[in-house]
């Protein structure tokens, strides 16, 4: 992508802090990007009433993509989620978590690619004095396009399908329509009921490489498996849309540790990675991850993975061996 522009939203607590660091490391690696930031969130909420505007859609749609740090949830019963609504808005259809072990306490690496738009969490819902029913949507448009993007990151790799055909009928169709694309890309895939994979991720994570998913499913295994690799200051995600995308850290604005210098930057860092990598800056979202590798294994860490540096510091530390990595 020529000169892409990036909306850059920090949002609340610890955003204000992970995010201007991972800006650092993007400033590091001089390339041709333009950032617009964008100020919503809990702060714009106490201001204004409301979280995000329509005027802030219109600056989202006039960029390439969204670097996102966190918002806090404000206290209001009638409070939409701005990320759902970005979501919904710019039609992000794929929720990727890679899940790799930064502090290389292990050889787990996999990838869990989460239908999103969909599922359990259609929005479709009666609610009636003594039941309510929660509808689960599942169309074929929706798993071929979540199964085609999976079998993307699946080359040269095993795809795990996650499903539970055994008893629902919806999971039939996702089920059978991701054998289907990843036959025709010549992907070599399992399948694997959800309970099971769940089991299994604990047990055993290196075996898996890309796993398949619905919504309600995906969201909850991604949580489980953050806590496989050191927990959410390390974990990246994005959300991926036709020609739209959103990244973001996994975790939230953390008001426990805000303003502290404690927070994990490598969660946002290795968003940046992602989305270097989305608009086709692989060598620099190369030599972001290497740099995260390396000042890891110095031990230049946070707390929350067992270190005694600053936000800053660790940030500090990867943008000096990406300035090496990238001048050698
Ligand atoms: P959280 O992810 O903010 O924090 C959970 C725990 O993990 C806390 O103890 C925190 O200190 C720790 N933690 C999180 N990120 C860390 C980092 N980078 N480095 C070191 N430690 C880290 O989740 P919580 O507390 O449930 O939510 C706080 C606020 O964030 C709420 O208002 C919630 O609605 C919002 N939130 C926003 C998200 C988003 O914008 N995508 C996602 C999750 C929560
Ligand atoms: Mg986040």
């Amino acid at each position: 992508m020529h000169h892409p522009k990036i909306a850059v939203v920090e949002g609340d607590g610890i955003g204000k802090e992970v995010i201007p660091a991972a800006l650092q490391v993007l400033d590091a690696l001089s390339l041709d990007v333009e950032k617009v930031p964008v100020e919503i969130g809990y702060g714009r909420w106490e201001r204004t009433g409301r979280a995000i505007t329509e005027e802030d859609f219109d600056i989202f749609r006039s960029c390439d993509c969204i670097f996102f740090g966190a918002i806090t949830t404000p206290p209001d019963p009638e409070y939409r989620s701005v990320l759902i609504q970005i979501r919904r808005g710019f039609d992000l259809y794929a929720n990727i978590r890679p899940i790799k072990d930064v502090t290389n306490g292990s050889n787990i690496d996999f990838t869990i690619v989460r239908e999103n738009t969909e599922g359990m969490y259609s929005g479709i819902e009666h609610v009636f004095p003594d039941a309510v029913y929660s509808t689960r949507v599942i169309t074929r448009r929706g798993c071929e396009r979540i199964a085609a993007y999976a079998c993307s990151l699946a080359h040269k790799k095993r795809l795990t399908i996650v499903h539970k055909a055994n008893i629902l009928k919806s999971c039939w169709l996702f089920r059978d329509v991701c054998i289907d694309i990843a036959d025709q890309n010549g992907i070599q895939w399992e399948d694997m009921l959800v309970d099971a994979a769940a089991h299994r991720l604990v047990l055993d994570p290196e075996r898996f490489e890309v796993i398949v998913t619905t919504n309600l499913f995906g969201d909850i295994l991604s949580d489980m498996s953050a806590a496989l690799i050191g927990g959410l200051g390390v974990c990246a995600s994005a959300n991926i849309g036709t020609d739209y995308a959103l990244f973001e850290p996994v975790h939230g604005s953390a008001p426990d540790i805000a303003s502290r210098g404690l927070a994990n930057p490598i969660a946002a860092i290795m968003s940046l990675a992602m989305m270097l990598r989305w608009y086709g800056a692989i060598r620099e979202a190369d030599a972001v991850e290497a740099a995260v590798s390396e000042v890891v294994s110095r031990g230049i860490t946070t707390p929350d993975i067992g270190g005694r540096c600053s936000t800053t510091e660790v940030a500090d530390a990867i943008v000096r061996v990406v300035e090496e990595n990238l001048a050698t």
